[in-house]
């Protein structure tokens, strides 16, 4: 039996054609394009070159588009038998039902063929934000707002949480968000998702591992914590207190540290420079100063204490940007869900092409 690497560090599980990453120099490719690039498409097009492979044209993108915008509707009766869920906390158990019971009304359920699976692929990216935002409306005795065919699939989302067109660029912001988060290699929810699709079991149940696993505070978790953590800072001056304290305690800093990034995550970059600009069209720069504080803080924290330095990841400032965006933070993980179901999208169909069942062993101690 070979030596076992805890957390799987540094294993090669399969080769992929999705995504590419290189933790030293901070570089991040969907099918072979830099996410700099990718960052300035809309999403419906980066969803179509996940799934696909490549970047759609005009006559490619458009026909996907209408599928997707057909597909936003959600059942009035699902909605009805979400109402006794938990909106207490993340919306993300909530999702998880919603999807299970998705389930039960899809026509395509079991069948486990190609075009059956793209039928369900587009259910399932189109109705995402449709499921979170109507959460959103029933946790606070709002009327559930529907879909509006005419825009985007940012905008659209941002009209259903709040009854209201957002402006432009918040629309552009939402559409990077969920650029930005639709896909990052072998995860731990993709490799969740990877493995229950590798048993050839259907596209619903493989998403519903995914957000199991999207859940943990030390992965999609962290966007809520990093979202809680700048409240309970709350200003410049308790920063380096509540740094020294967590590291002194060895505690985690939500949303800095990667497993794979050595250097800046290169998301972090994009979504630092959406999140100041809309901070500065919104007038209020308070929750972004602060985040650029505490990332000084902890850079010079660790590199006193003779550590490497720890970077910001992808939930550092997306949770500034919601907090902009004056989303809740227990939203936080339901919205990562929803950019990251194309990319889960993609390695479910790539698992299922050229398949051989996920099976690893234990070493007996
Ligand atoms: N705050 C403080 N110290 C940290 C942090 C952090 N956020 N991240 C890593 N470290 C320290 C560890 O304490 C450890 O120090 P040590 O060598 O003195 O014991 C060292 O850096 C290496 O950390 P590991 O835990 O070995 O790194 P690992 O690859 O296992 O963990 C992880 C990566 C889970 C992301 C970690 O950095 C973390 O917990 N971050 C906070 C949670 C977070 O933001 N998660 C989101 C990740 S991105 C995503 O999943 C979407």
């Amino acid at each position: 039996m070979d030596q076992v690497k805890k957390g799987l560090e540094g294993v090669v599980a399969l080769d992929t054609q999705i995504s590419f990453i290189d933790g030293v120099q901070g570089i991040l490719r969907y099918r072979g394009i830099e996410i700099e690039k990718l960052a300035d498409l809309s999403y419906d097009a980066v969803s179509y070159l996940l799934i696909y492979g490549k970047i759609p044209d005009a006559g490619e993108l458009k026909p996907f588009s209408m599928e997707l915008i057909k597909e936003r509707d959600v059942h009035p009766h699902l909605l009805d038998m979400l109402k006794f869920c938990d909106f207490e906390h993340e919306f993300l158990d909530a999702l998880r039902t919603a999807i299970s019971v998705c389930a039960h009304f899809d026509e395509d359920l079991n069948d486990i063929s190609e075009q059956a699976n793209v039928r369900k692929a587009i259910r399932l990216i189109a109705r995402f934000p449709t499921l979170v935002a109507a959460f959103y409306r029933m946790a606070n005795g709002l009327e559930v707002i529907s879909p509006d065919p005419s825009l985007s699939h940012g905008a659209n989302f941002l009209y259903m949480l709040r009854g209201a067109l957002p402006t432009a660029l918040e629309a552009q912001a939402m559409e990077k968000d969920f650029i930005l988060s639709a896909e990052h290699e072998l995860n731990p929810s993709t490799f969740a998702l990877r493995i229950t699709a590798s048993t050839l079991s259907d596209m619903h149940s493989a998403v519903i591992s995914g957000l199991c696993t999207l859940k943990g505070s030390l992965h999609g978790g962290a966007r809520e914590g990093v979202m809680d953590m700048l409240d309970d800072i709350g200003s410049a001056d308790n920063i380096a207190a509540y740094v020294q304290e967590h590291l002194e305690h060895k505690q985690r800093i939500m949303g800095f540290g990667h497993r794979v990034y050595k250097t800046y995550d290169p998301r972090a970059r994009i979504y630092r420079d959406i999140a100041m600009q809309v901070a500065t069209e919104k007038g209020k720069s308070h929750w972004f100063d602060l985040a650029r504080e505490i990332e000084s803080v902890m850079y010079h924290e660790m590199v006193e204490n003779k550590h490497k330095p720890i970077y910001p990841n992808v939930d550092f400032y997306s949770g500034v940007l919601y907090k902009d965006l004056d989303i809740p933070s227990y939203m936080a993980t339901s919205i990562f869900a929803i950019g990251r179901i194309s990319g889960w999208i993609a390695h479910f169909m790539e698992q299922y092409a050229d398949n051989r069942v996920i099976r690893p062993r234990a070493h007996f101690v």
